[in-house]
């Protein structure tokens, strides 16, 4: 069984501190999206009243959830949608990607029909590769467009590896960052304004100032405020996880050298070895990715395949380790033993999975 808790007060903190660290002049998009990173989409929004100026989701499920509960704030719905919905999005006046050319005829009959303009933010696609359209079409869309029916609220790009470490990782951000500067120059230059202008994501906002700085004036930002610094350089500002995870220990195990583990002997042991049997598995959302726990505020290996409700971790070093003992997979206490924390995980383990007990 996996538990896992939440203090949305250190959402509100982490916001505080980011909000004080950038220009007044950017506006904070709080994406908010499943869940928010399985937070829980109300009570975070609540927690960032008066900080989230916007709030980015993916689906109008999501967007109608937060207007239902009365929040005011114009909501971004990041994922185009398709068929009715479009119409209702734009009936119920939610700020929409294009997402493609072909959508733009697409978004003025749904106008028409919702008797009433959409709002829509011109994704570029600097290099994503999802939604959007190519710097060269964007223009050309651009001047297409019919204005009683689609209001151009804003444009954005989206980058693929700002919170990645490796030196292509940063060659590829700042070129993303260079293309969409240069089209933002090249439509001013010609006159085109734009109201909201955004690009940097979480990682961006840490470590890369070129996707912050003026012409731009918001950011979108996600696993930031949930308390997961990402990117090349240690964060600016102190972020503290907000959620803890962690499973129990349901049996612990002395297991003579040469002991195979799991399912295909994913692991032997090379000596004897004291091992925790953990109580999760990928039944509850952990992935083959996740490599330690910490028990005891020790770092504990995991061995051998991750079982469907169970997986081993190796507790040798670890002592007085015994049932019922908590397993930590995230959380603040985690947060010290930096450099293991793999954080493309934590959306996935945060995610609201069934199984999951919340306290
Ligand atoms: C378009 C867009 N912008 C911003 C974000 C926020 O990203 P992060 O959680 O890395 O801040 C997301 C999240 O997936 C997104 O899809």
């Amino acid at each position: 069984m996996v538990r896992a808790s939440v203090d949305t007060g250190v959402v509100r903190e982490n916001l505080e501190r980011i909000r004080e660290w950038l220009p007044r002049r950017l506006s904070i998009l709080l994406v908010v999206k499943e869940d928010a990173y399985g937070h829980g989409l109300l009570p975070v929004a609540r927690a960032a009243q008066g900080i989230a100026d916007w709030f980015g989701v993916a689906y109008l499920g999501e967007a109608r959830a937060l207007r239902r509960a009365g929040f005011a704030q114009p909501i971004f719905i990041m994922t185009p949608p398709v068929g009715h919905p479009l119409v209702q999005a734009i009936r119920e006046g939610y700020h929409l990607p294009v997402g493609d050319s072909g959508m733009i005829p697409e978004l003025e009959a749904a106008a028409l029909r919702a008797g009433r303009r959409a709002l829509v933010h011109i994704e570029v696609d600097t290099g994503m590769g999802r939604f959007g359209l190519l710097p060269e079409e964007a223009e050309g869309a651009l001047q297409r467009i019919d204005r009683n029916r689609i209001e151009i609220a804003g444009v954005y790009s989206h980058l693929s590896s700002a919170n990645g470490c490796s030196a292509e990782d940063l060659h590829f951000t700042r070129a993303q960052v260079w293309w969409f500067r240069k089209v933002l120059e090249e439509w001013e230059r010609r006159g085109i304004e734009i109201p909201w202008r955004h690009l940097a994501n979480s990682a961006a906002v840490l470590a890369f100032d070129e996707a912050t700085a003026a012409p731009l004036n918001m950011v979108r930002v996600g696993t930031a405020a949930y308390g997961y610094p990402e990117g090349p350089v240690p964060p600016p500002v102190e972020l503290v996880p907000a959620a803890q995870v962690w499973t129990e220990v349901a049996a612990v195990r002395d297991l003579p050298r040469r002991w195979p583990i799991g399912y295909g002997r994913g692991y032997v042991t090379p000596d004897a070895r004291k091992v925790a049997i953990l109580a999760a598995g990928y039944g509850d959302g952990l992935r083959p990715e996740l490599k330690r726990v910490v028990i005891h505020d020790q770092v504990a290996e995991l061995l051998g395949k991750l079982g469907m409700d169970s997986v081993a971790a190796d507790v040798s070093g670890i002592e007085r380790v015994s049932r019922g003992d908590r397993a930590l997979l995230f959380g603040p206490g985690v947060a010290s033993h930096q450099g293991w924390i793999c954080p493309v995980l934590v959306p996935v383990l945060l995610s609201s999975h069934r199984r999951w007990v919340r306290s």
